[in-house]
């Protein structure tokens, strides 16, 4: 077998997973990934291991605490590693709402009367609100609206709104309801010609691969890392020369320059130092399908990613397929997943019933999943939608596997 050829070993990644072992879970075909993912033992392992020997106050001089915050520092690391960035270019905060609020009251600072700022209808609201916000200190908040038939944010589109005045454009890499993958790097080309800054919302990209910040070409860049395999923290990446730049909104003597300083308070520093279990998990998925070797972690990045998306386009497609073979069902976006156009973030509604009774009706199956509108009623709304029933949304990452697929189109099926 040949490297390109080797394929994701599904049962030693779901061995790392006790939810699937556990009497609560273990039945289940897990679907609401998107919301929130499983954690490998490595991480409850690392949250164990903080709690019972160094949960005192980090980064003094004796053992526990200088251990704790090394544990800290070390997390931090190995993130910025990951995702391409510099050690002082992260940081860990609550979630990424909490994230993109805190950046975007720094940044208003920059923001004169008559500066406009871009905003999707596609997005989160996580990452339209806190720019919206930017209204009351003057701004002119613009809309690029996605297109209603093909559910696509179009960059033709973009290159109308855009111009001079343009200080912020915040889009999402990847939209929590239509799946598909938008073009950032492209978009921040476009964007930096008119030094607009950009900030992209990665939550629904981040869990089917980490993203080369630096390739993406982004200013600011935001996942949740309890829908990657952690704890409940989101990870903000900002371009250093923009971050030294922002105003303190920590303690008023916190001059060092540290991303933190955007934050008024700390990050969960347990939680933070449970993040090396992810690495670790990477790492030992890396050596089971590589063996050993002195690659990169960037690298090593690169060759799971792979492996994961083709998984998950093996075990996605036939449900895109199914979905959109049904003449009583709609599905929202792209109808197939080839190299990574889409992820596996399936949200579809009944012509004829509500939302609810479908999601009733797979969780009475023991398929977890759920109606909403996933905080991105924007998006509902533009397709006319009611955003109080929502859509069904069924999130694969790359631990589901093809009798979770096969399970759930049995179930459908019977749903008529
Ligand atoms: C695309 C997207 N952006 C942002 C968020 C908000 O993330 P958090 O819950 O960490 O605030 C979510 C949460 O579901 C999301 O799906």
């Amino acid at each position: 077998m040949t490297l390109e050829n080797i394929k994701l070993d599904i049962d030693f990644v779901r061995s790392q997973f006790p939810a699937f072992k556990h009497p609560l879970s273990k039945d289940w075909s897990f679907f609401e990934n998107a919301g929130g993912s499983y954690v490998p033992q490595n991480v409850i392992d690392k949250l164990n291991e903080f709690m019972t020997s160094t949960k005192v106050q980090p980064y003094a001089d004796y053992p526990m605490s200088k251990i704790a915050g090394e544990k800290m520092d070390h997390a931090s690391k190995l993130f910025a590693d990951m995702i391409n960035a510099k050690e002082n270019e992260i940081l860990i905060g609550g979630s990424t709402s909490i994230n993109l609020y805190v950046l975007s009251n720094a940044l208003k600072h920059f923001i004169k009367p008559g500066d406009e700022i871009i905003v999707t209808n596609q997005d989160h609201e996580a990452n339209i609100s806190p720019w919206r916000r930017l209204k009351d200190v003057g701004a002119k908040i613009v809309e690029w609206k996605f297109n209603k038939k093909t559910h696509e944010l179009e960059i033709d589109e973009l290159k109308k709104i855009i111009n001079k005045k343009t200080k912020i454009l915040a889009v999402t890499h990847c939209s929590n309801i239509v799946g598909s993958i938008n073009d950032l790097k492209k978009i921040s080309k476009i964007a930096h010609r008119y030094n607009t800054i950009v900030i992209g919302d990665g939550v629904s990209y981040a869990p089917h691969g980490f993203p080369n910040v630096k390739e993406l070409g982004v200013d600011f860049y935001t996942f949740s890392l309890y829908k990657t395999f952690g704890p409940h923290l989101a990870l903000l990446y900002g371009k250093e020369e923009i971050l030294k730049q922002l105003p303190n909104q920590n303690h008023e003597f916190l001059n060092d320059k540290s991303p933190y300083n955007i934050n008024p308070g700390g990050p969960n520093h347990e939680e933070l130092a449970s993040l090396i279990g992810i690495y670790e998990y990477y790492q030992n998925l890396y050596y089971q399908h590589y063996g050993d070797s002195n690659e990169t972690i960037l690298r090593k990045i690169n060759k799971i990613n792979k492996l994961i998306s083709d998984h998950e386009e093996a075990i996605g497609n036939p449900i895109l397929n199914y979905i959109n073979n049904r003449k009583d069902l709609v599905l929202i976006g792209k109808n197939n997943i080839k190299n990574k156009n889409r992820a596996p973030t399936i949200s579809f509604f009944s012509k004829y019933k509500k939302s609810k009774e479908i999601s009733d009706f797979l969780i009475n199956n023991k398929i977890a999943t759920r109606n909403d509108n996933f905080y991105a009623w924007r998006c509902l709304k533009h397709l006319n939608i009611d955003v109080d029933d929502g859509v069904v949304r069924l999130s694969i990452v790359h631990y589901n596997n093809k009798s979770d697929t096969e399970k759930l189109i049995e179930t459908l099926e019977q749903f008529k």
